[in-house]
């Protein structure tokens, strides 16, 4: 089975740590969202979207890109960090597989080390997060989708 992720992972690269932590787990190539490339979603056989929260939601360019580039009806899932209130989470790409009659296999979400604005100040919240069992967490779930995703195209 081949996975593609799309993400977006700037503020700490928490997002990333997590994607980087799935993907010995399998066939997993991770497209950075914002590198100028030519892609082809349909050569895969599950998509995730990934990206840390941002006013409350995915950032725009991942949704841009899921409405751009996510082929009609191909598997998705989605992956996010946060790091205290993850607001509408993943409901903005959810929105988009939902249109395309993509099956929605689940989400994963973790805490996020976050510095951003007043949190800097204190140090920042979410400290050492994605920590060893947000990462191990994050393996069991992508095995999980592995799984659920093989399953659904062998029927
Ligand atoms: C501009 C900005 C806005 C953020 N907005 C939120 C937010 O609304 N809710 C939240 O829980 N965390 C928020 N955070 C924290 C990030 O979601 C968290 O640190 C996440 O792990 C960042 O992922 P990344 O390191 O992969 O970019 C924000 C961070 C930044 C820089």
């Amino acid at each position: 089975m081949k996975t593609a992720i799309c993400y977006y992972s700037r503020h700490h690269g928490n997002t990333l740590k997590v994607l980087e932590a799935m993907a010995p787990e399998g066939a997993l190539d991770l497209i950075d969202v914002t590198t100028r490339q030519t892609v082809r979603l349909d050569d895969y056989d599950c998509i995730g979207f990934a990206s840390g929260i941002y006013g409350f939601e995915f950032q725009k360019a991942v949704v841009a890109f899921a409405r751009q580039y996510l082929p009609e009806g191909k598997p998705v899932f989605f992956v996010y960090t946060y790091g205290g209130a993850k607001g509408t989470g993943a409901k903005a790409v959810a929105d988009i597989a939902r249109e395309k009659h993509c099956p929605i296999l689940g989400e994963f979400s973790c805490k996020g080390y976050d510095t951003f604005g007043p949190f800097k100040m204190v140090g920042g919240i979410a400290k050492g997060h994605p920590d060893a069992q947000d990462l191990e967490n994050a393996r069991r779930f992508y095995r999980e989708i592995q799984e659920s995703c093989t399953g659904g195209s062998e029927t």
